[in-house]
């Protein structure tokens, strides 16, 4: 295992459970019977103030959890979510499984902060704070048809992916029009 692996394996970092209010995520391999969960506290700005996680795995699946905790500290939300860089040394089965649980923890976060807001216009894209309105304003000017077009054009959908299913049914809903 190389070096930082292995320091991360013997030395775990935010092992456990973060503070509340928390947002939490789950992953498991159904290959080997690993699972790890990751919780995240998120402040007013959605930075990272807080991960942390458990797991029950090999050890490549600790350090790479453990690795992916000291990462997202401070990242915003959107930020963590498209980390997209493979730690080196540890088996990228394993440090996919930690990248899934902390999008799920994010997701968990991103569809709270939507049932929560309580702006004007519906916000459908925690992530990049984008309105159903702008969406469809996007759908209508380019004559979007896919959620990648809607991303593309105006970044909705482009992190969690939390929203996707929301976009594609205002895409739905315009094509119907
Ligand atoms: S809410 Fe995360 S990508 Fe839209």
């Amino acid at each position: 295992m190389h070096r930082e692996a292995a320091y991360h394996f013997f030395n775990p970092r935010n092992v456990g459970d973060a503070d509340e209010p928390r947002f939490a995520g789950r992953a498991a391999s159904l290959t080997c019977g690993a699972h790890v969960r990751f919780s995240i506290q998120v402040d007013e700005n959605h930075g990272i103030s807080q991960a942390r996680f458990r797991a029950a795995g090999c050890s490549d699946l600790v350090a790479a959890a453990s690795l992916l905790t000291e990462q997202v500290i401070g990242l915003t939300t959107p930020e963590a979510a498209t980390i997209t860089q493979e730690p080196v040394g540890i088996d990228p089965q394993c440090a996919r499984l930690a990248r899934e649980a902390l999008l799920d923890a994010i997701r968990d976060f991103s569809n709270a902060a939507r049932d929560d807001w309580a702006g004007d216009e519906a916000l459908i894209c925690t992530c990049f704070f984008v309105s159903e309105r702008t969406i469809e304003h996007e759908i209508q000017a380019h004559g979007l048809t896919t959620v990648t077009e809607v991303s593309k054009a105006c970044n909705a959908g482009a992190g969690c992916g939390s929203c996707h299913q929301l976009i594609q049914e205002i895409i739905d809903t315009e094509l119907c029009t």
